[in-house]
């Protein structure tokens, strides 16, 4: 087991199996609510019966499978729930499960009775390297994670046996931020999956993404600076995302060589054949096809990262130096281009 820590708030435990006791204890601590979806149940039970066998009670809440479990009407019904169980300001919250799971445990618990101890049980890499660090929490309201809160987790504890076990699919949506916070935070991270894709020892690959992922954080909580950066490869992403039928973690990496390409074109950034090899290594797409270039434009001018003054993207002057960067529409034509847009 490895110890790092983010913003001087969350320890992180990575390791194969749970740490016994799995909570530090605290005197006042009596109850304790597991969030989960579907697929990681019988974890959630089980965590909850070790719980049990050490005096708390555990009580685990069934949330709806993906972003149907990011809702305010969903919150409502679990705060319903931390009523009827009883759970009171020195309580715990767990969430074991993916990113929605996470997401809406640290929103729970940052809110209820003005917030209360969360922890996080990633069960997905993406969940692992990205969504249980650094605290944004929040559910979806028209837009996705319009309605959050900044409550960072106590403990994260990654099990990278459970990491192991993942199915491809959801395996390579974790490797796709996985190499994002590696190309913007460490260049051993990108040699690891340069050279070995998704063969790369997941043990490593969690560790150093989620220290790249501490540092940041640590360093900019609420994304007045640096901690943008871990949007690289995002904002035509996410466009391409909205657009088509391709997953997250594909569509960021197409959003990755975009972004790869117009930070050669404007800074000098050398490693775009790396970033497309890489990504292909991965077994996500390098090209799309069948999408009306315009209507990612349309997408990409309604993104969040769009300021008075134009479009304004993270980019890399190279690996391990990004830059907040304004780009012209026409670089960014440019830079789908490079994807088959
Ligand atoms: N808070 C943040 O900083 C942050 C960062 C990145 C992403 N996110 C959020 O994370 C979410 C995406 O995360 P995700 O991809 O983990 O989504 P998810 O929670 O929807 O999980 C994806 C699927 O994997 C299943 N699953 C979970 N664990 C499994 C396991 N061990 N084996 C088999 N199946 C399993 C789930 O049931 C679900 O169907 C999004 O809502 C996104 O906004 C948040």
């Amino acid at each position: 087991m490895e110890d790092l820590s983010v913003a001087g708030v969350t320890e992180v435990v990575i390791g194969r199996g749970m740490p016994t006791p799995l909570l530090p204890t605290r005197p006042d601590r009596r109850r304790v609510a597991i969030l989960t979806q579907p697929a990681v149940t019988p974890k959630a039970l089980e965590i909850a019966a070790s719980l049990r066998s050490e005096d708390l009670l555990a009580k685990v809440i069934g949330l709806p499978d993906r972003e149907d479990a990011k809702t305010l009407s969903v919150a409502e019904s679990v705060y319903e729930a931390f009523a009827k169980f009883g759970l009171s300001r020195g309580d715990t919250v767990i969430g074991v499960g993916g990113g929605t799971v996470t997401d809406l445990a640290g929103f729970v618990a940052g809110t209820w009775m003005r917030g209360v101890e969360v922890v996080h049980i990633p069960t997905t890499l993406l969940g692992a390297v990205d969504a249980s660090i650094g605290g944004k929490s929040g559910v979806n309201l028209g837009g996705k994670n319009l309605v959050g809160v900044i409550w960072h987790p106590r403990l994260v504890v990654v099990d990278t046996d459970v990491m192991e076990a993942l199915p491809a699919a959801l395996l390579r949506e974790g490797f796709a931020e996985a190499f994002k916070t590696g190309l913007v935070g460490d260049s051993e991270l990108c040699s690891l999956l340069v050279s070995q894709g998704v063969s790369a020892p997941l043990d490593d690959v969690v560790r150093r993404a989620i220290r790249v992922k501490a540092g940041i954080v640590t360093r900019d909580e609420r994304e007045d600076g640096e901690r943008a950066y871990l949007n690289y490869g995002h904002t035509i992403g996410h466009a391409i995302e909205y657009a088509s039928t391709l997953s997250h973690g594909e569509s960021v990496g197409l959003g990755m060589i975009a972004a790869s390409y117009i930070s050669e074109k404007n800074h000098g950034f050398d490693g775009l054949e790396m970033v497309v090899s890489t990504i292909e290594r991965l077994g996500l797409p390098t090209s799309v096809d069948g999408l009306d270039p315009a209507r990612v434009l349309d997408l990409i001018g309604h993104d969040k990262k769009r300021d008075g003054e134009g479009l304004r993207m993270v980019l890399l002057r190279e690996v391990e130096d990004p830059v907040l960067s304004h780009v012209e529409q026409s670089d960014v034509e440019l830079g789908m281009a490079t994807v088959g847009l």
